[in-house]
């Protein structure tokens, strides 16, 4: 089975990008054997520490090393990427010639209250991670906007519809790693 790590960039307690990250997880089972990694004790990216990594970003970068595919699960910010996913991004990218993200199997996916739905956030991911040499599926693309009734009491994303395509969008990502590998 495929390992897949997920990297969500809110870490409030109630997150629509957590809910849809978990409900990924969730619709995903069949391809992937998925873990969603921990950012909330990652430091601010300092180029000074590179040289001996503080112990939860040496963390993170062997866990998105041992998967086989990574999907960045983003809110935006004041039409930008949030500066934990940012931060994460550009940590994992370093020490220069030893990031984690090259040739990394990857998806970029998200939800916002606005219709935007997370449209500039990913964009501006993608332009990050194009530059350190991850392997995109840009197709389908997900954006989603949470109305009222998305989730259920549970968390759990109600339309039947929305969950087919979400499996879809997995399928391609599972798909995408296999002929990557
Ligand atoms: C937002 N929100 C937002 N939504 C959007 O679609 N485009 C945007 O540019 C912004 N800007 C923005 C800035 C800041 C600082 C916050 C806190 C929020 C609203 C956002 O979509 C909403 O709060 C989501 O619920 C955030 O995602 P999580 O935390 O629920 O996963």
């Amino acid at each position: 089975m495929l390992k897949l790590a997920i990297l969500v960039g809110s870490l409030r307690k109630d997150s629509i990008n957590k809910k849809l990250a978990l409900n990924l997880m969730e619709l995903g089972k069949n391809l992937f054997q998925s873990e969603i990694l921990r950012l909330d004790d990652i430091p601010m990216f300092n180029q000074d520490l590179e040289a001996d990594l503080p112990a939860p970003v040496a963390r993170m970068k062997k866990e998105i090393a041992a998967a086989d595919a990574a999907l960045l699960v983003t809110p935006e910010y004041n039409r930008s990427v949030p500066p934990v996913l940012k931060n994460a991004v550009d940590w994992a990218s370093r020490p220069y010639g030893a990031g984690v993200w090259l040739n990394k199997p990857m998806a970029v996916c998200g939800i916002s209250g606005s219709p935007v739905g997370t449209a500039v956030a990913q964009s501006q991911l993608r332009s990050a991670l194009a530059i350190v040499g991850a392997r995109l599926v840009c197709f389908p693309e997900v954006y989603l906007v949470e109305s009222a009734g998305f989730f259920d009491d549970k968390g759990e994303i109600t339309a039947d519809r929305t969950r087919q395509f979400l499996h879809g969008f997995l399928q391609c990502l599972a798909d995408w790693t296999q002929k990557l590998k």
